[in-house]
């Protein structure tokens, strides 16, 4: 039985529609909030693809007019999720991904797409759908961040309100003049508003009215109030770190299971450790490897962004080669940093495979293949590759900052002694620390007895979402708790 009612906003929802992290929890967390007695629907944008995947949709709520058209609410379910869907097709129904279009460019409306996303939000958590009174709105990221904005200026009662950050590079910046147009009143752009740097801040404005602040690990919720993570919202977040928390993310282990996954060709578990060697085999055949079960596989599954720091394994590579090992690596984004991989597998046949793009399936192959997991990020939010690995026992190597710090115990010489270490990690994220690093794995590697303890160890880590939704629900309910 659920005593509890919330509206989870976000602009990607895993499996319908996904562009990294964001969507595996906005997708996750609501099957997992069920067990603990939280009732959470959660409001999508009308992309084509989230239109096409609804089931028995129902209209339980329409706008004559919303930012330059008419729309409706919908409610129905896609995937095994309870949706609200904001169908407004002169704002969703387009080609591209959810933030650009083909040519890579941000789309010019974003500011009334996002807008749009959170007045519904809005009018949802004040009643607009009798059958579906949240007791709090939890908005995600930027996209959702105007959501605890048009609350807070709502007159009358209202509910709770909470943002999670999933990624402060990501901001969502408008000019000034687009206020009225977005339905926000004149006093509302002030510091203590949506003001931000002479723009409207969509993201800052949740982070400034929500009634609470996470985000997705405890050690990036210290980052983000410093100036290096900060990136110019560390004051705000400084004067609001009482609200503050962090919460890991969690994975779903029945999506990401090695016992019963059909990506692999054979399966495993952490009693059956060697049934790896078959998924080990295909991953080196299918990325033009040498098959060979003693050389160690580094694998990468990540966006090709600075945030990510795979700049620096292009850099280290020399030394990975250098120690005998292999790279398997999946990805997708910048140009530049596809050229460097795409050279340097084309001058090194059978010691690196690359795949350019986006595939679930070659992903889970990567995680059961590979020995080992390569995550060199120069700030990570949560990260959710190397909780992944740690469940298929591929050694999480990665560098120490946010939820990568959280999550990964270091084989140091304690670690060794006590007998607890899951991984490697290196700080700080730089070309000299990763090397060193890949050096470390790959003399851990050389003592297999040593590596099939930690392989064994990172397997029993709990990734769940068991602890990751009682928390969200502790909070959920403290808020409404103080509220009264
Ligand atoms: P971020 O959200 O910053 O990209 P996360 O580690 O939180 O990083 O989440 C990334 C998610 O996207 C994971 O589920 C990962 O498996 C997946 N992913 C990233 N790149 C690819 C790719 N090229 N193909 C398939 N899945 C990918
Ligand atoms: C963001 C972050 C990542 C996090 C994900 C889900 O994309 O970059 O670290 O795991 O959101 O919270």
């Amino acid at each position: 039985m659920s005593d509890l009612r919330v509206l989870s906003v976000a602009s990607e929802i895993y499996p319908l529609i996904k562009t990294g992290g964001l969507a595996d929890v906005a997708g996750a967390l609501p099957l997992a909030l069920a067990k603990e007695g939280v009732e959470m629907r959660s409001l999508v944008p009308g992309y084509p693809a989230v239109i096409k995947a609804l089931q028995k949709p129902s209209v339980v709520h329409t706008y004559g007019h919303i930012f330059g058209g008419a729309a409706k609410v919908l409610a129905g379910t896609a995937a095994g999720l309870e949706l609200f869907v904001l169908d407004a097709p002169h704002l969703f129904d387009r080609a591209g991904n959810p933030y650009s279009g083909p040519d890579g460019r941000d789309w010019q409306d974003n500011a009334f797409r996002f807008a749009a996303l959170a007045r519904a939000a809005a009018d949802i958590g004040l009643g607009a759908v009798a059958a579906f009174v949240p007791d709090v709105v939890h908005a995600h990221d930027w996209q959702a961040g105007l959501a605890p904005a048009y609350l807070h200026y709502a007159d009358g009662p209202r509910p709770g309100t909470v943002i999670t950050v999933h990624n402060l590079a990501f901001q969502g910046q408008f000019p000034p003049h687009l206020l009225g147009q977005i339905g926000l009143p004149a006093r509302a752009y002030a510091v203590d508003g949506v003001e931000y740097y002479n723009t409207i801040g969509y993201l800052k404005a949740g982070l400034q009215l929500a009634d609470r602040v996470t985000t997705v690990s405890p050690t990036y919720a210290v980052e983000i109030r410093g100036a290096d993570a900060g990136m110019g919202l560390d004051g705000l977040l400084r004067q609001r770190a009482g609200v503050l928390s962090g919460i890991l993310n969690g994975i779903d282990t029945d999506v990401w299971n090695p016992a019963t996954d059909a990506a692999l060709p054979a399966s495993f578990d952490v009693a059956k450790i060697s049934g790896r060697a078959k998924s080990k085999a295909l991953l080196q055949e299918r990325f033009g490897l040498e098959v060979n079960p003693n050389a160690l596989v580094f694998g990468v599954v990540s966006r090709l962004s600075q945030q990510k720091g795979l700049d620096l394994l292009l850099a280290t590579l020399p030394t990975l080669l250098g120690e005998g090992c292999q790279l398997a690596l999946l990805g997708a984004g910048d140009k530049g940093l596809e050229y460097g991989f795409h050279h340097a597998t084309a001058t090194n046949p059978g010691r690196i495979g690359t795949y350019f793009g986006y595939d679930e399936t070659v992903a889970h192959l990567i995680q059961a293949g590979s020995d080992a997991i390569l995550v060199p990020s120069r700030f990570e939010p949560c990260g959710l590759t190397q909780l992944c690995a740690l469940r298929y026992g591929a050694i999480p190597v990665v560098a120490r900052v946010g939820g990568l710090a959280d999550t990964v115990i270091d084989m140091n010489e304690m670690a060794f002694s006590s007998g607890v270490g899951t991984g490697v990690q290196f700080a700080p994220p730089t070309v000299e620390m990763l090397d060193a690093a890949i050096r470390r794995t790959a003399a851990l590697w050389r003592d297999q007895t040593v590596w099939k303890g930690m392989q064994r160890r990172a397997m029993k880590t709990d990734v769940s979402w068991t602890n990751p939704a009682r928390q969200y629900a502790k909070l959920y309910r403290d808020l409404i708790g103080a509220q009264g």
